[in-house]
């Protein structure tokens, strides 16, 4: 072959080599724990639809909604092995592999969303983001799932001493439990898949979620009173695995984080318009509706809970977020 045919036929070899490149199109599972309209759906759509458009289709996902890939601390497994490429998760289990999250889990922590929403997104929320990495897991953005209320088949609550004696569904999540404990709770851990048949066959009394998972999953099928207790703040967030994460270029990265953000903020909205609208829903679907509960009471009997948060966590800590203003 002559010097130049060589030449010719590798520069033949090199465009379609960019070709392939530049319409290589990657397909990223994205999976989470309620249906596709709720707002997990609205928050993973919003992300899935920008770093399509970010990459010109180059990363494109393929959407799991209603725990179709398993609970939440499966698919925080799997994103941790690779075997899942994304989750948009709560909280809820994600202590277990970053320690550092368990502070945002203790009850009655944050006063309100403004206050959540300004801690998440202030300096003490990036710095928990950020350690996620050390763990084998990318935190993309926090998303949202918002404050959690108390459901149940018993009796309507009022205050803190009605919540005794129940058998209440939770996350797997010891903060939690230590602190639903001091309401006379008895906290049955549970993944998230079995719950609805665990509540129509009365394994347990009743379980807490916010408003828009109890409106997503139908709780009103199966459930007779809702308090609004807003007894802890449940964040959440989008997790990439690092196996994606170390083959992306730096712009990529960047489409991928501001979509994260641009996602978390779409799933905030849907959780306020859900709050707006979702109890005149609920009470609609049959449920008896206890609007204001008398929150101090729940409020005093966790605070002697408080000084072994502070022992795990640290005073400070919890002093940092309590200062958010
Ligand atoms: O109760 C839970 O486990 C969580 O709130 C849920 C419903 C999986 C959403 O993150």
């Amino acid at each position: 072959m002559s010097k130049t045919t060589l030449l010719k036929t590798a520069a033949a070899a090199a465009l379609l080599a960019a070709a392939a490149g530049a319409s290589a199109q990657t397909v990223l599972k994205i999976g989470y724990a309620t249906t596709k309209e709720s707002h997990y759906g609205v928050g993973s759509t919003v992300f899935c639809d920008e770093i399509a458009k970010g990459t010109s289709n180059r990363y494109t996902c393929q959407q799991f909604p209603s725990s179709a890939l398993g609970g939440e601390r499966e698919m925080i497994e799997a994103v941790q092995l690779g075997t899942q490429d994304l989750v948009n998760t709560s909280t809820g289990p994600l202590g277990n592999f970053v320690p550092e999250v368990k502070l945002f889990d203790i009850p009655f922590l944050f006063r309100g969303y403004d206050h959540a929403r300004k801690v998440m997104d202030g300096a003490i929320g990036q710095d928990v983001l950020k350690k996620m990495q050390a763990k084998g897991l990318i935190g993309l953005a926090w998303s949202e799932n918002g404050f959690r209320h108390m459901t149940n088949n018993k009796r309507a609550i009022n205050q803190a001493t009605d919540a005794s004696g129940l058998k209440l569904r939770t996350m797997e999540n010891k903060v939690h439990m230590a602190g639903y404990k001091t309401f006379g709770i008895l906290p049955t851990p549970m993944p998230f898949p079995e719950l609805f048949t665990a509540l129509q066959q009365g394994t347990v009394d009743g379980q807490e979620n916010p408003i828009p998972v109890i409106l997503a999953s139908k709780f009103s099928q199966v459930q007779k009173h809702l308090s609004l207790t807003g007894h802890v703040y449940s964040p959440a967030v989008i997790i990439l695995s690092p196996n994606v994460w170390s083959k992306l270029s730096d712009a990529d990265k960047k489409v991928f984080t501001e979509a994260a953000i641009k996602g978390g903020q779409a799933q905030r909205k849907k959780v306020n318009d859900d709050e707006a609208s979702g109890i005149a829903q609920l009470k609609k679907d049959g449920m008896q509706v206890v609007e204001k509960p008398d929150g101090e009471s729940f409020r005093k009997a966790v605070a002697p809970a408080y000084a072994e948060f502070a022992k795990e966590f640290g005073a400070d800590k919890i002093a940092a977020v309590q200062a958010v203003k």
